[in-house]
C-alpha cells in the first residue's frame, strides 16, 4: 500500500472528498441551518444528533461525542485503518497517491490482514476442492438443494475432502506456518498434539466480515448425520456473535431498501440473495448480540426477522425482538407459515410470496401478543412479555395507542394495562434505560475541564482567528492544561484548515475538534469577550503562581531559609489581588 502518504497528498484527498456528500452514502441527512444533521451511525438513537458541517468539512455526535473529517468517518464505519480510508477515498476522488520507493519497506498492517490471506487461501483451496472431480457429491449436493452456480460463485462455497490432511499440506505448500493455521481454526489439534484438518467431508460456507474479508467458515455435512454444522471456533478474527453472514453481500441493498432482513441460517441467506433478496443476513444461529446490532446500524435501524418457526426460532425471536428494540431499531417479524424456514419458502413459493409476507410482517407487540396468546399463557405471563416494550416507547401518544392495543388483544382493562406498566417501570422497567459507555464521551471531557474558559477562548479562535495576535500577546507562552485542547491550539497558531489538523490529533482529539467546530460561535462583541477571557486566564495564572508561591512560602520557613522566605514574599506582594474583583 506504499509508504507513509505525504501531508499534501492527504489535503488533496480530503479537499476532493465533500463530507455531506461521503456522509450522505450512509446516513440520511436533512439540512438544519448551516449544518445537516441524521441519525448517528456510531451509536443507537432516535432522535438525529449526528451534525456534518459543510463549511468546516467535519462532523460531530452530540449524541455519543464522536467527532472528526472525511478520513475519521470513513475509518469507524468501514472498520478501516488510516491509510486504508485514505487510499479509499484517493481512489473514489479519482487521485493517485504517490508510490514511495522507499527501501521496501511494507506499511505497518494490521495483524488481522495475515490471518485474512490464510483464510483467503483456504477459501480458495476450498473452492478448487468444490470443482475438481472429489467434489462430485457436493456439487450435487447443491444441485439438490437448487443452488445455481452463479450463487455458488458469489457466496464462494468451497468443498472440505475427506482425508485428515489436504488443507494442512496445501497450506504448507504456501509457507503458511501451521501454528498460524491452528490458530485460525483451520486446523485442530489432536491428542497427540498433531494438526489435522478440521473440516472433512463437508460443504464450506466462507464467513466474510462487513468488509468482504473472509474471518470464518461455517461446515455442512452433505447428509444427516450430526454435528449438521462445524463453525470456525472463536479466534482473533472470528467471533461468532460478532459477525453477520452475508453482510458484505447486503449492505448495499439493505441501505436502497431501507432495510435488512435477518435470518438464521446460511442456506436461508443463499436461497435468499439466490431469489433476488439481497438484503438479507444471518445470525448464524445464536440469538442476535449487541455487537450484530450495532453492526447492522451502521447500515440500517429497520429490520425483519425471519427466524425458522419452531420453537427455538421463536424463542430467539423474542430475545432479538427485545435487544433491538433496546438498540433504537424499528422492528417487525415475518411470521413464516407451517414451521418451513425461508429457505424452503423462498424455494416453494417464490420471491413475491415472499414479499407479501414481508409486507404482512407484524409489529413487534403484536408479533410478541400473538405468540403469548397462542401459547396460551396467562394473563398475566403475556403482560409480562410486552411491558418491556409499552415501557421503551418513547412518544407518550404512541405508548397510549399501544396501551389500548393490548388490553383489546388480551381483552382485560385498559387501566389493568397501565397498572401494570407502571408497576413495571418503577422496578425493571430502569435497566432499559441506556447504559452506552461511549456515549457523552467529549461531554465529559467538557463539563469535567475546570477551565471553560481556555476551552471557550479556543473555540472563539477558531471562529475568530483574527484574535490570534491579540492573544498572543497577552497571553505569551498560553498553552491549555488539556493536552488535546492544547495541541490544537498549537495548531490554530501554525494556522492552516482545522479539518487538516484532524489527520494529527489522536481519536480523542479528533472528537474534542469536532466539537469545538461543529456549532458555530456568533458573538454580538466577540473582542470584548476576547478581552474578558484574556483577563479570566491571566488572573486564574497569577492565582495558580500564588499558591504555588505559599506552597514554597512554607517549605522555606519549615527549613528555615531567610533569604528565600524573603524573596517569595516580596514576589507574593507583587501578586497581591487588586482588589478589582480578581481572585
Ligand atoms: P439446512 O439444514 O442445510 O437448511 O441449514 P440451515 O442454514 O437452514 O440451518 P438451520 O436452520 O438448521 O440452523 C440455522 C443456523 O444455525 C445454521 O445456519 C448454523 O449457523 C447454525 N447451526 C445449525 N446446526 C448447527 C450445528 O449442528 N452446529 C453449529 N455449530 N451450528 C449449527
Ligand atoms: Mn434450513
Amino acid at each position: 500500500m506504499g509508504g507513509p502518504i505525504p501531508a499534501e497528498a492527504l489535503e488533496a484527498v480530503r479537499l476532493a472528498t465533500d463530507i455531506v456528500q461521503l456522509v450522505g452514502e450512509y446516513v440520511r441527512l436533512e439540512r438544519r441551518g448551516k449544518n445537516y444533521v441524521g441519525l448517528c451511525p456510531f451509536h443507537a438513537e432516535r432522535e438525529p444528533s449526528f451534525t456534518v458541517s459543510p463549511d468546516k468539512q467535519i462532523f460531530y455526535c452530540f449524541g455519543c461525542g464522536v467527532g472528526g473529517n472525511v478520513f475519521k468517518f470513513l475509518m469507524l464505519l468501514e472498520n478501516l485503518t488510516f491509510p486504508e480510508a485514505v487510499h479509499k477515498l484517493a481512489e473514489r476522488a479519482g487521485i493517485a497517491l504517490p508510490r514511495f520507493a522507499g527501501a521496501g519497506e511494507e506499511p505497518k498492517s494490521r495483524p488481522e490482514e495475515e490471518a485474512w490471506e490464510v483464510n483467503a487461501l483456504a477459501r480458495d483451496f476450498f473452492r478448487q476442492c468444490l470443482k475438481r472431480p472429489e467434489g462430485r457429491e457436493a456439487r450435487e449436493y447443491l444441485e439438490r438443494r437448487g443452488i445455481s452456480s452463479y450463487t455458488q460463485e458469489l457466496f464462494q462455497l468451497g468443498y472440505a475432502p475427506p482425508g485428515w490432511d489436504n488443507l494442512a499440506q496445501f497450506l504448507s505448500s504456501r509457507g503458511c506456518p501451521v501454528k498460524l493455521a491452528v490458530d485460525l481454526g483451520l486446523l485442530a489439534v489432536g491428542e497427540r498434539g498433531r494438526p489435522y484438518d478440521r473440516f472433512r467431508h463437508r460443504l464450506i460456507f466462507p464467513i466474510c466480515n462487513a468488509q468482504g474479508r473472509v474471518v470464518g467458515f461455517g461446515a455442512r455435512v452433505l447428509d444427516e448425520s450430526q454435528p449438521k454444522y462445524l463453525n470456525t471456533p472463536e479466534t482473533p478474527v472470528f467471533s461468532k456473535g460478532k459477525v453477520l453472514f452475508g453482510l458484505h453481500l447486503a449492505k448495499g441493498a439493505i441501505r436502497e431498501k431501507g432495510y435488512a432482513i435477518i435470518m438464521e441460517g446460511y442456506m436461508d441467506v443463499i436461497t435468499a440473495h439466490q431469489h433476488g433478496i439481497s438484503n438479507a443476513v444471518a445470525s448464524l444461529g445464536t440469538s442476535l448480540t449487541q455487537d450484530q446490532a450495532r453492526l447492522l446500524s451502521r447500515y440500517t435501524r429497520r429490520v425483519v426477522i425471519a427466524y425458522d418457526s419452531d420453537a427455538a426460532g421463536v424463542a430467539a425471536t423474542v430475545r432479538g425482538l427485545d435487544l433491538l428494540q433496546q438498540e433504537g431499531f424499528s422492528v417487525r417479524v415475518a411470521v413464516i407459515p407451517q414451521g418451513k424456514d425461508p429457505d424452503e419458502f423462498i424455494r416453494h413459493q417464490g420471491r413475491e410470496r415472499w414479499n407479501e409476507l414481508v409486507e404482512r410482517s407484524l409489529t413487534l407487540l403484536d408479533y410478541k401478543l400473538d405468540w403469548a396468546v397462542k401459547k396460551g399463557e396467562g394473563l398475566s405471563a403475556a403482560l409480562a412479555q410486552v411491558l418491556p416494550n409499552l415501557a421503551a416507547m418513547e412518544g407518550e401518544l404512541e405508548r397510549q395507542e399501544a396501551i389500548k392495543h393490548v388490553a383489546a388483544r388480551l381483552s382485560v382493562s385498559w387501566e389493568a394495562v397501565k397498572d401494570a406498566l407502571r408497576r413495571y417501570s418503577a422496578e425493571a422497567g430502569k435497566k432499559w434505560a441506556k447504559s452506552d459507555k461511549n456515549v457523552k464521551r467529549v461531554h465529559t471531557i467538557v463539563e469535567n475541564t475546570p477551565l471553560n474558559a481556555e476551552l471557550l477562548l479556543v473555540r472563539l479562535l477558531l471562529r475568530y482567528p483574527e484574535y490570534l495576535p491579540l492573544v498572543q500577546q497577552e497571553l505569551p507562552g498560553f498553552s491549555p492544561h488539556d493536552p488535546d485542547l492544547s495541541r490544537i491550539y498549537f495548531f490554530l497558531c501554525r494556522q492552516g484548515n482545522p479539518a487538516g489538523w484532524m489527520n494529527e490529533l489522536g481519536e480523542r482529539g479528533q472528537d474534542l475538534l469536532g466539537y469545538l467546530l461543529v456549532e458555530d460561535l456568533p458573538l454580538e462583541d466577540p473582542a470584548r469577550v476576547v478581552r474578558d477571557l484574556i483577563a479570566n486566564l491571566r488572573q486564574r495564572a497569577r492565582r495558580l503562581e500564588r499558591e504555588r508561591l505559599i506552597q514554597e512560602l512554607a517549605e522555606a520557613e519549615r527549613l528555615g531559609d531567610e533569604g528565600r522566605v524573603q524573596r517569595v514574599l516580596s514576589r507574593l506582594q507583587e501578586l497581591l489581588p487588586t482588589g478589582r474583583g480578581e481572585n
